[in-house]
């Protein structure tokens, strides 16, 4: 086994073992996939400050996010079809983020269902939900995941219609994979991952498969998408969703100041500022890049959380440095994933944590908590200037 000291080492073994249509799945974004570049390209444009004779004793990592404690404020996003890149994909990388100590967010689009991951974990995860056009089905999924013991519910807003991936159409993906000569031939070379799956729990999406009749294409995540995800959702009807979850929200797909402030004033715990890993609005800013404007928008209001092109602790050392109070991965703990199985979850964790670690102490720093903008350089026309 090659010695792994970075998210990239895993990323080149998951690209070797699992099939190339969730390789694709997972490493695509919408149209010319520039949101899904720049995500990463524009922390790069961020400095750090070095600082030297500070004390570096008795360094602290863990902070809290929507008042829960973490050991690091790095939660697993939620992540459609992670099943698929690996065996009972959902059940490990929640136990392993619950081993570790951070929240694991499931997604609607899972394969293991929300029930498999409650029976498979210790502790309460972070439901991710889809507002369906079946309100009864969105009501029952909400149900679901309330007696699953779900401690926060993550509305997600910027999906009800399907940003275009290229790759994804041109494979022809579904869960499991329809059987192609072209898939057929990549399966051929994919044998660990194939024999793990024989053995899997479900194949197929868990929280959509035996709860909803009358659909076209069980195995489709595009059919489902257009077929049942409701295109009139508003902030009238997250309102009620709010009302009806009762609980911790954390609304997802955040990317513009005054949509921040309509979050806050409907009460959410969270935002997550989010371009959904440049997944569906390609041309829309970084993540990075809108943060600050969020953040100076409603950042006394409520917690402001960020995914997008988070690939190592330098990255989440700078988000948090801007001012956000959590982080989300994706594909850097679904590469550990898809190349190691749940310890390959653990060590993505692993390896983000001590880069965090270190870069906070040559930082001058010795807790999470005390980051702030005075650790950072950040270019003048960072947030770029554009005409009103
Ligand atoms: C679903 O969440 C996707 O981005 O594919």
């Amino acid at each position: 086994m090659p010695v792994i000291t970075n998210i990239d080492d895993l990323k080149r073994i998951y690209e070797r073992r699992v099939p190339r249509m969730f390789f694709d799945y997972a490493e695509s974004g919408s149209w010319t996939e520039q949101t899904f570049r720049e995500n990463c390209t524009d922390f790069d444009q961020i400095r750090l400050r070095q600082r030297v004779a500070v004390d570096m004793t008795g360094r602290s990592v863990a902070g809290k996010m929507i008042g829960e404690d973490v050991a690091m404020p790095v939660a697993l996003a939620p992540v459609g079809m992670t099943g698929m890149q690996h065996a009972d994909g959902e059940m490990k990388a929640a136990q392993a983020a619950a081993d570790f100590g951070v929240p694991f967010t499931l997604s609607t689009m899972s394969i293991n269902s929300i029930e498999d991951v409650a029976e498979h974990t210790k502790k309460p995860f972070w439901f991710q939900l889809y507002v369906m056009n079946d309100t009864d089905y969105t009501s029952r999924l909400i149900q679901r995941a309330k007696d699953a013991g779900c401690s926060a519910l993550v509305i997600t807003l910027d999906l009800q219609i399907l940003g275009q991936r290229h790759k994804d159409l041109k494979n022809g993906l579904s869960a499991p994979p329809k059987l192609t000569p072209k898939t057929i031939a990549n399966l051929m070379t994919k044998w660990s991952w194939g024999i793990e799956m024989l053995g899997a729990k479900r194949r197929e999406f868990g929280n959509i498969v035996g709860h909803v009749e009358g659909l076209t294409d069980t195995s489709s995540l595009s059919a489902w998408t257009n077929e049942q995800f409701d295109p009139t959702l508003d902030w009238g009807k997250i309102s009620k969703l709010i009302e009806q979850w009762d609980g911790k929200v954390i609304l997802k797909g955040i990317l513009d100041a005054e949509d921040a402030k309509m979050a806050a004033k409907l009460g959410a715990d969270a935002i997550i500022v989010s371009n959904h890993g440049g997944r569906q609005l390609d041309g829309a800013l970084s993540s990075i890049r809108v943060l600050p404007s969020i953040l100076d928008a409603v950042g006394d209001d409520i917690e402001v959380h960020i995914d997008g092109g988070i690939r190592s602790g330098q990255d989440v050392l700078k988000a948090l440095a801007m001012g956000a109070t959590g982080t989300y991965i994706g594909r850097s703990y679904i590469y550990g994933l898809g190349a190691m199985g749940q310890k390959g979850v653990t060590t993505a964790l692993e390896v983000i944590r001590k880069e965090l670690d270190i870069t906070m102490a040559l930082c001058g720093e010795k807790d999470v908590a005390n980051l702030g903008r005075h650790n950072l350089l950040i270019p003048r026309d960072f947030e770029g200037c554009w005409q009103d």
